[in-house]
């Protein structure tokens, strides 16, 4: 059946590859980001609305959600706030006004791993909470997608291989735990936009084909940039907190992002089960192929 479908975060990761499985089917598709240069791209596509603003202005958002079948929705980090938990949670409660405003019926949630607890999970305790305030509307179905780690948040090590010659981060280097293309993400969200046949309040969690460990990371992408055996160091919590601040990133989203890597250290990010429709295809040799070594690359 042909929807109306709203996606926040249209030009991102994930967004963009929901919009192309999206395009064509006769949907029409409403896609909202703060950028209007990316979301121009979109613009001559048959059926689709452009819609540039920002989501913590809930009158903007519910506007354009108002008549909606369903909505994707999701909590996109500002990395110049300065307190990026404070932040989270002026967008989250954005988003609630918004769904309540406009009387949307069915939410699919971007989320993340660790979306059950606040408990070290660093950035995600503000994904936690926003799936909270989700399961307390009484008459919204929520489909919330908890995605493990981005494979392209590896893109970010890049400068550190070309720089140190090794690969690094905080997060320890045989600790194994689920890692995730965004198009796999995407597949899924376009298809559960698609038949939005969830109702009450749901969880789908997405892992990846297996879990990996940043040793077993590290030598698949250093062949794929024919850089054999370059070694994984796991960074001391104080020493990645200044390196990410000398890349301009704030205090505060340093700090969510060292509580990350902690919570993944503590194994907080692999209690979800692992099965038939938690797996998705991409492996990380085929990111390293197809998305990592390009991009290596081309700077
Ligand atoms: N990275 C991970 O490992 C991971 C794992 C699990 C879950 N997640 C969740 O997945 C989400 C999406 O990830 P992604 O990689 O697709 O993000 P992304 O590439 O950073 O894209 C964010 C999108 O949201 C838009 N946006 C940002 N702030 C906005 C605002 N205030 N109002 C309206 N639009 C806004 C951006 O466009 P403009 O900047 O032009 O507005 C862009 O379209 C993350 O935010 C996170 O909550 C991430």
């Amino acid at each position: 059946m042909k929807k109306i479908i709203t996606i926040l975060g249209a030009t991102g990761n994930v967004g963009s590859k929901t919009v192309k499985h999206l395009l064509g089917k006769g949907h029409t598709l409403r896609l909202i980001a703060r950028g209007v240069e990316k979301l121009s791209a979109f613009k001559n596509e048959s059926g689709v609305e452009i819609h540039s603003g920002t989501a913590t202005d809930s009158d903007f958002l519910s506007r354009v959600m108002k008549g909606s079948d369903v909505v994707f929705l999701m909590m996109p980090a500002d990395f110049t706030a300065v307190n990026i938990g404070a932040y989270q949670d002026k967008l989250g409660l954005a988003i609630i006004d918004a769904i309540k405003k406009s009387g949307v019926k069915k939410v699919l949630n971007l989320s993340s791993v660790g979306g059950h607890t606040e408990e070290k999970t660093g950035i995600v305790a503000g994904l936690a909470r926003q799936e909270k305030r989700l399961n307390e509307l009484t008459d919204v179905d929520v489909l919330h997608l908890r995605p493990s780690y981005f494979m392209e948040n590896l893109l970010g090590n890049i400068p550190i291989i070309k720089n140190m010659h090794v690969n690094g981060s905080p997060i320890a280097a045989d600790r194994a735990f689920p890692i995730i293309a965004t198009a796999d993400v995407a597949r899924a969200a376009a298809e559960q936009l698609t038949s939005a046949t969830w109702s009450g309040k749901s969880v789908q969690p997405l892992l990846g084909p297996k879990d990996y460990t940043m040793n077993e990371v590290t030598s698949v992408l250093s062949n794929a940039i024919g850089q054999p055996n370059l070694p994984y160091v796991q960074f001391p919590f104080d020493q990645a907190k200044q390196g990410m601040m000398q890349m301009g990133l704030n205090e505060s989203f340093a700090d969510a992002y060292i509580g990350l890597s902690d919570g993944i250290n503590h194994g907080v990010f692999n209690l979800e089960k692992r099965d038939h429709t938690s797996t998705t295809p991409t492996t990380i040799e085929d990111f390293a192929a197809n998305t990592f070594k390009p991009v290596y690359h081309s700077n």
